[in-house]
């Protein structure tokens, strides 16, 4: 069973959803999907695609691609830099990471 992300918005009404894979950022995931989530450096140097994390946060990974350059509220990711954590794809468990942008 696949690890799904959702994106949901500040009325959590949903922008987005995908199967993740692993070594992937959310927001590549997503413009796969055909939704472009808010980004500006795509480097984790700035908060402009930063979402808070509703559910799973343990099995998300913040510096899946590569190491985020600013620190986030505990709850949050940059969606640029973070994805799943790849143990938790290949688990095999069905989960569903819902990530709400601050947008
Ligand atoms: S777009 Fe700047 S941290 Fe993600």
């Amino acid at each position: 069973m696949p690890v799904t992300v959702r994106v949901v918005n500040s009325s959590h009404e949903e922008l987005v959803s995908f199967v993740a894979t692993k070594y992937r950022w959310f927001t590549d995931m997503a413009e796969e999907a055909g939704y472009d989530m808010p980004v500006s450096c795509c480097s984790g140097a700035c908060t402009v695609c930063a979402c808070r994390v509703l559910e799973w946060h343990d099995i998300v990974d913040p510096a899946a691609v590569s190491v985020p350059l600013l620190d986030v509220d505990d709850d949050q990711v940059l969606s640029c830099v973070g994805g799943v954590d790849e143990t938790a794809i290949d688990s095999g468990e069905d989960r569903v990471i819902v990530l709400q942008s601050l947008l």
